[in-house]
């Protein structure tokens, strides 16, 4: 058998599960759910969803891929082999490519935005339109999905290129640029006047907003941050070398996420403030606002702004780029794995179905905005089934399998790579209480919180 691709080194995985995690969740969901839901409060949640719930789940996950060194229908086809856990592969590789539909639509928005950057289309004199131009970008009938197209295609360029040549020197060429141009962005956002409101929103929690259906946002959003519960941290760790320390991996993701959802915060909101744009805005904030703020910077220092708006675009359409990867991967895995495809023909065909699917979701802005799901247009409504139901039913049985079918002498060690990573010996206990009985417990109760909802 041709042995398994693994990333270079544990810097390596770090960034390619980094890039996975870092990327339209953190910078376009992220700050306008904190919009939405009272500030710091919500941002005290996230970090609480973090630690003890995404965490146990995203060890799970890498224990299964790492002890296998294959993907979610391999690793449960090996682990409980016969079994009806093979379904899995199924539903994850579904869940991956919903996702993968609605977020290369957002991908699609950010690469048309880029262009306009390119273009100048953010400049001082065109700052009157600027607030129309997402809404009539969203509902043009073909333009949002020639974007669309685009940006899944550049995904499945990557991807053809396999894990290493491919994934991993992406992520590892872009990740430290992101860092380093959202730190610029947010010193331009604090230099603006009016500023500090944002930094208070975001520092002061509103607890009045807080309600069951913040705590659940909250751990949605978690989730899907860091890319649980569809399989990809699984498949990803698949290619993590035996001898690498998982715990730390999933630290480093973990921080690396949350600096990055946290400086994007601070990247977005005081701008907004300065902005006068109502913080709960919805999905269309950072459409809308920051090409307005580009313009206003653009008034005194046009050049300037020009390059910084230019840069930015291209940090969102990167960031969107290694997370699509990532989701990619996951179903390319599978056909690989399962029906024994080569890997540019399961590309080709995963790119076609998710290319329709997106399309649909492209179209619920424009022509398609009538029909709706479950009280939900298209987007809204893949968005809300992956967020709410799948992630969270491949979060609850990912964790439920580790903490329950595997013995635990075996889930040892693996997360302790054979008794080799001191860290992860002397957490052991905790971290296995939080996958056998809190994680799993915890998504049941927002499995039901979303029923009732
Ligand atoms: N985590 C990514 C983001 O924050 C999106 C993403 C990539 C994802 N892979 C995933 C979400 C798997 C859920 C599951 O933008």
């Amino acid at each position: 058998m041709k042995k398994r691709e693994t990333f270079s080194n544990r810097s390596a995985a770090i960034m390619a599960m980094a890039g996975s995690a870092i990327g339209l969740g953190n910078i376009w969901r992220f700050p306008y759910m904190v919009g939405e839901n009272g500030g710091a409060a919500y941002i005290i949640l996230y970090l609480c969803a973090t630690v003890f719930l995404s965490l146990p789940i995203f060890l799970a996950e890498s224990i299964l891929g790492r002890r296998t060194q294959l993907g979610t229908y391999g690793a449960m086809q090996t682990l409980a082999p016969g079994t009806g856990w093979r379904n899995m592969g199924f539903l994850t590789l579904s869940s991956a490519l919903i996702i993968l539909s609605f977020y290369s639509v957002v991908g699609g928005w950010s690469c048309d935005y880029f262009l306009q950057s390119l273009a100048l289309g953010f400049s001082h004199d065109r700052i009157e339109d600027i607030p129309l131009m997402f809404s009539r970008l969203a509902s043009h009938p073909w333009q949002p999905i020639v974007c669309h197209t685009v940006f899944l295609l550049l995904t499945a360029l990557i991807v053809a290129f396999g894990v290493k040549k491919g994934i991993e020197r992406f992520s590892t060429i872009t990740l430290p640029l992101l860092f380093i141009l959202i730190l610029i962005i947010i010193a331009y956002s604090l230099s603006l006047p009016g500023s500090f409101k944002g930094v208070t929103y975001l520092i002061k929690p509103d607890f009045s907003k807080m309600g069951p259906s913040t705590v659940v946002a909250a751990m949605g959003q978690s989730f899907f941050s860091l890319s649980l519960g569809v399989g990809t941290i699984l498949t990803y760790s698949s290619h993590i070398d035996k001898k690498e320390h998982l715990l730390g991996s999933g630290l480093g993701t973990a921080l690396a996420d949350i600096l990055f959802a946290i400086l994007a915060g601070f990247a977005i909101m005081p701008a907004v403030f300065s902005a006068g744009i109502e913080p709960g805005s919805g999905p269309g904030l950072i459409f809308e606002t920051l090409p307005y703020i580009f313009a206003q910077i653009g008034e005194h220092t046009p050049v300037l702004s020009a390059i910084i708006a230019i840069l930015f675009f291209l940090a969102i359409v990167v960031a969107a780029l290694t997370s699509s990867i990532s989701l990619l991967e996951t179903g390319v895995s599978y056909l690989v794995e399962e029906k024994g495809i080569r890997r540019w023909t399961a590309v080709l065909i995963l790119f076609a179905l998710t290319w329709v699917v997106g399309c649909l979701c492209s179209l619920s802005f424009g022509p398609l905005q009538d029909v709706h799901l479950f009280g939900c247009t298209i987007f809204d409504f893949c968005d809300k089934l992956t967020a709410n139901f799948m992630m969270t039913l491949g979060g609850f049985l990912f964790t439920f399998f580790v903490g329950w079918k595997m013995s635990k002498a075996d889930v040892r060690d693996e997360l302790t790579s054979g008794g080799e990573d001191r860290l992860a010996v002397r957490c052991f206990g905790v971290l296995y209480f939080l996958i056998r009985y809190i994680a799993p417990l915890v998504i049941i109760t927002i499995f039901i919180t979303n029923l009732v909802l």
